[in-house]
């Protein structure tokens, strides 16, 4: 309450000039000085895809030598950037310069031979060195660098964080550690070349696109790759019917549905994957989903891939996400502060289920940013109205329009810290009216529930769906519990001051520890490996408890 927000501005006064404010400043600065520099979802797809058709992955000697390598490699040539990574194997990201270097690399390419084994001779920008003369035998440490494709662990992240001087410096860090990188990046899109590549034997003109957490903003290292066969690149395939004498089209094979038509497109290309795809395993259709996909592992990359197809929608959801993480610094540090903490706390999964999911829980955040007063963030239907033509998309009869450009979007002065905003989020929907309100980010206002799923956000696109339809009321009171102590949790560190007991965990970092209240709940689940909770934390929660019992219960209000 008042208290809270009074400790809250004469720390802010009071405090020094912390890490945390400095880099706060810069965030600031750097972020209105790139503003419109930034590019479109679009523009940036494109780019990305486009760097990745003149890229190739090799699997290296892990005793490679960097400079006879790129020499090497060279003769074919320029080389714009090459990384080194490790999964099962040490592995070289090369970008040419061109295509043209790609498809003479390609030339001078021996296609394997085996005594043991026979080969289907499927050509691909999967690579591998086989000579020794790359190899440097004299020296016993590697002369590359590797970087890291996964994220650090729960542990050391609580450590880390529990160094930090504020919670906005603390939520920084953390989506600093977890965010995909530069480089994972562009491994992702060449995944998603390769995979065309496989995907262009039966259709020669088609495009496979990330989507989802790859490249909506709000990626953590190690997140699933979906993918997206896009067929309506074929040339022709919208064209709309030209007048004069007559004209010629293609004969072709009906089918009953566009599902049907979806769903067989996915299994041959699942079995060309599954038969012909190099480092493709564990090859699974899953054909009979409300969205068809086929499930497989990525080897060289070390990625889970989903692919899907005639999936436009997802598409749209994933710029829309882009967009709004990348109109404000803070909000892309508030999702990935809070996706880690719903995981931790098990309140998302790796598994499908009733349980919440990142998507849902971002459309959360992003409609709590717009409830704010001044809001942090635009509604939709705002959105919508300043798109230009070219911006203009509908999908199956449903709307999918909003603006692109984000130099055309004017937002309101909200100068919030990331704490304060933390600290609402948990007390707004530990307060929340889910029984029988929706969440709505069109309007960006609560509309009444049109039906009785425990928890209800409408689908942005689809406004007749409820995106978390599988919620059950368990895991939704679980959500909501977990709400409550986590601001009761962070309005304690207001109290105590920071720094006070050392290293111990506190803020973001006290919150990404188990949940006494709700170990029980834990208790059939997988347990995780974890160093123990300080004492302090521990009689944190207790009083907790104590408390709650005592009668403090959350109200239903809006
Ligand atoms: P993680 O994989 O959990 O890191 O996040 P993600 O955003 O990639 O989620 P997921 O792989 O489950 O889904 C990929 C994309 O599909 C999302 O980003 C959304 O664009 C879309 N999507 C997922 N679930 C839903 C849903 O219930 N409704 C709608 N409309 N879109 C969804
Ligand atoms: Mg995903």
């Amino acid at each position: 309450g008042n208290l809270q927000k009074n400790f809250f501005s004469s720390r802010r006064k009071l405090g020094s000039r912390t890490v945390a404010e400095k880099l706060e400043t810069t965030l600031n600065k750097d972020e209105i000085e790139s503003r419109d520099e930034r590019k479109s979802f679009y523009t940036l797809q494109e780019e990305r895809r486009e760097q990745a058709e003149r890229s190739v992955l090799i699997s290296c000697p892990p005793t490679i030598n960097e400079k006879k390598f790129l020499k090497h490699l060279s003769r074919h040539g320029d080389i714009n950037n090459c990384f080194f990574y490790e999964t099962f194997g040490t592995y070289a990201v090369v970008e040419f310069s061109d295509k043209d270097c790609v498809a003479s690399l390609k030339e001078g390419t021996r296609i394997p031979s085996s005594q043991h084994e026979s080969t289907v001779p499927f050509k691909t920008r999967l690579l591998s060195v086989k000579t020794n003369n790359l190899g440097d035998q004299s020296k016993t440490q590697p002369s590359i660098q590797c970087l890291k494709q996964t994220p650090i662990g729960i542990n050391d992240l609580i450590q880390k964080l529990s160094k930090e001087d504020s919670i906005d410096q603390q939520l920084y860090s953390l989506m600093e550690e977890y965010q995909l990188t530069e480089e994972n990046i562009r491994l992702r899109f060449l995944v998603c070349s390769l995979l065309k590549d496989i995907a262009a034997a039966y259709f020669p003109e088609c495009i496979v696109r990330p989507f989802g957490s790859s490249v909506n903003g709000f990626g953590k290292l190690g997140c699933d790759l979906d993918m997206f066969l896009d067929l309506d690149t074929i040339s022709g395939r919208n064209l709309k019917q030209a007048g004069g004498g007559f004209s010629l089209e293609y004969q072709m094979k009906g089918m009953p549905s566009e599902r049907a038509a979806t769903q067989s497109v996915l299994s041959v290309i699942g079995k060309c994957v599954d038969q012909f795809g190099p480092g493709c395993v564990g090859v699974q259709k899953i054909l009979n989903a409300r969205c068809p996909l086929v499930r497989f592992s990525h080897q060289p990359s070390g990625f889970q891939c989903d692919l899907t197809a005639n999936n436009r929608v997802a598409m749209k959801s994933t710029e829309l996400l882009y967009l709004y993480g990348g109109l404000d610094g803070r909000v892309r540090a508030m999702v990935f502060g809070l996706r880690c903490w719903a995981r931790v706390h098990g309140l998302t999964s790796a598994i499908a289920g009733a349980w919440l999911t990142n998507f849902s829980l971002t459309v959360m955040v992003i409609f709590f940013l717009q409830r704010r007063t001044p809001a942090v963030l635009p509604t939709l239907d705002r959105l919508r109205d300043l798109a230009g033509p070219p911006d203009k998309s509908v999908i199956e009869g449903n709307d999918c329009t909003f603006v692109s450009d984000f130099s055309k979007i004017k937002l309101e002065k909200n100068t919030e810290t990331l704490e304060h905003l933390l600290q609402e989020f948990f007390e707004f929907y530990g307060n929340f009216g889910f029984s029988r309100l929706s969440i709505d980010i069109r309007k960006g206002k609560e509309q009444n529930k049109p039906e009785s799923s425990p928890l209800h956000i409408q689908n942005p696109f689809e406004p007749t769906l409820n995106v978390s339809k599988n919620v059950n009321a368990t895991q939704l009171e679980r959500f909501v519990k977990l709400c409550q102590e986590s601001a009761w949790l962070l309005q304690q560190g207001e109290v105590r001051g920071r720094g006070a007991a050392g290293d111990a965990p506190w803020g973001v970092a006290a919150l990404l520890l188990p949940s006494v209240s709700q170990a029980a709940g834990v208790a059939g689940r997988k347990k995780r490996k974890r160093e123990p909770a300080s004492e302090r934390i521990k009689s944190l929660l207790e009083s907790l408890k104590t408390s709650k019992a005592a009668g403090s219960t959350a109200s239903e209000g809006g």
